[in-house]
């Protein structure tokens, strides 16, 4: 029997420890799995809204470090979490994504010499400005079992020196969460609330440090969004980090004499059924540029890079990056072209089937 502690700390980890959490329930004579929340993310929207949605028990563990600057949260989650692993003495920890929780715990374990396992192992954006890009790095190089989304994550990790026995393409655990909550998530009315039912409409999200941190940066992007929402509106769930960035620039005005509607950040399953309806997405986010793809959503991706080429190559995303004018010419070009995704594909095995195919190589 493995004893499992399975990390999760912000939003972009509840929908991937999910189905590996359930799954190793199932399987009691095998897997004795615990849930540690470090509490990088605290909001009720942020964080219970998806233990919630996704039919999570509370977590075994809380950590409760909060908000603080990359050193002062990564340091706060490695010294709370030191005495979990001396008390619980797991066989396994397992980290998912690139978040500060990711590397702050893989890092205690490999000091202690307690094994980890890496979920979304390999990605790469190639930019170390990204936080995200240098906690995927470090927490693959000290890994012992590195579990990957797609094929050129395999490659990625091979040219990094990581041996090939470490490696194992599991497919995507994400598309597990989605493809299980697919149809519950048709209760949800939040097409009507926001008064998109039936129409077309644009779904946007934004939180990236390098997108809205920079005024410059997030004032072109806001200007290509005045000029999309002529021809549909677009609904914004808005991240905390967002919210105070528009205050602060005062922004406010601009996007409000748009039809850009303002909300707070969507649970998981409101968040599924909006943007599963919508004509375009657009988006800094990592996870939603693989969700629209196993979709065929198309989906514009305000960066200069991704981590995720896969959905590029094979889905519905395409990278515009945050030149005003290229957003606004690429998404006027979609919208005017309602068959531009229809050679889109699903990559392989993103099938619904990764968690089982997890708690398979962790046993061996
Ligand atoms: C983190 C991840 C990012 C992920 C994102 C998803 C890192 C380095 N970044 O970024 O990869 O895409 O989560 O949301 O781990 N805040 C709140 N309430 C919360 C959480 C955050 O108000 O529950 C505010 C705080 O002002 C905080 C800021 O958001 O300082 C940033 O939070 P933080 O966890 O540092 O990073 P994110 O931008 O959320």
């Amino acid at each position: 029997m493995l004893k499992v502690l399975n990390i999760v700390g912000a939003r972009p980890n509840f929908m991937k420890v999910a189905p590996i959490y359930a799954k190793m329930k199932r399987r009691p004579e095998e897997f004795a799995p615990l849930i540690v929340h470090t509490g990088q993310h605290y909001d009720a929207a942020m964080s219970d809204a998806f233990f919630d949605d996704l039919g999570m028990p509370k977590p075994d563990v809380y950590l409760g470090v909060g908000s603080g600057s990359h050193a002062v949260q990564t340091a706060k989650i490695m010294t709370e979490f030191e005495p979990v692993i001396l008390r619980e003495k797991p066989d396994w920890v397992l980290v998912v994504g690139d978040v500060n929780s990711t590397i702050a715990c893989a890092l205690v374990c490999s000091k202690l010499g307690v094994k980890v396992a890496h979920v979304e192992a390999g990605l790469r954006s190639g930019d170390r400005s990204m936080p995200e890009e240098i906690n995927r790095i470090l927490t693959d190089a000290i890994s012992d079992l590195l579990l990957t989304t797609s094929q050129d994550a395999d490659e990625n990790l091979r040219r990094e020196g990581i041996p090939p026995e470490k490696i194992r393409f599991v497919g995507n655990v994400m598309i597990d969460s989605l493809l299980d909550h697919m149809k519950v998530a048709e209760h949800s009315t939040v097409r009507e609330e926001m008064g998109v039912e039936g129409k077309d409409y644009a779904v946007l999200t934004l939180h990236r440090p390098s997108n809205v941190d920079d005024r410059e940066t997030f004032s072109g992007i806001v200007d290509a969004l005045v000029t999309i929402a002529e021809r549909l509106p677009i609904v914004f769930p808005v991240h905390p980090r967002t919210r105070a960035k528009i205050e602060e620039f005062g922004f406010g005005e601009r996007i409000a004499a748009a039809d850009i509607r303002l909300v707070e950040p969507l649970g998981y399953l409101d968040f599924m059924r909006l943007y599963s309806g919508a004509r375009l997405v657009l988006t800094d986010s990592g996870g939603l540029q693989e969700e629209t793809t196993a979709l065929g959503i198309p989906c514009l991706t305000l960066r200069e890079n991704t981590e995720r080429p896969i959905t590029i190559e094979l889905g519905t995303n395409i990278l515009v990056g945050t030149d005003r004018n290229k957003i606004e010419q690429i998404a006027l070009d979609v919208l005017s072209n309602p068959t531009s995704d229809q050679n889109a594909t699903i990559p392989p095995l993103w099938d619904g089937k990764a968690a089982g195919r997890i708690c398979d190589e962790l046993l061996k």
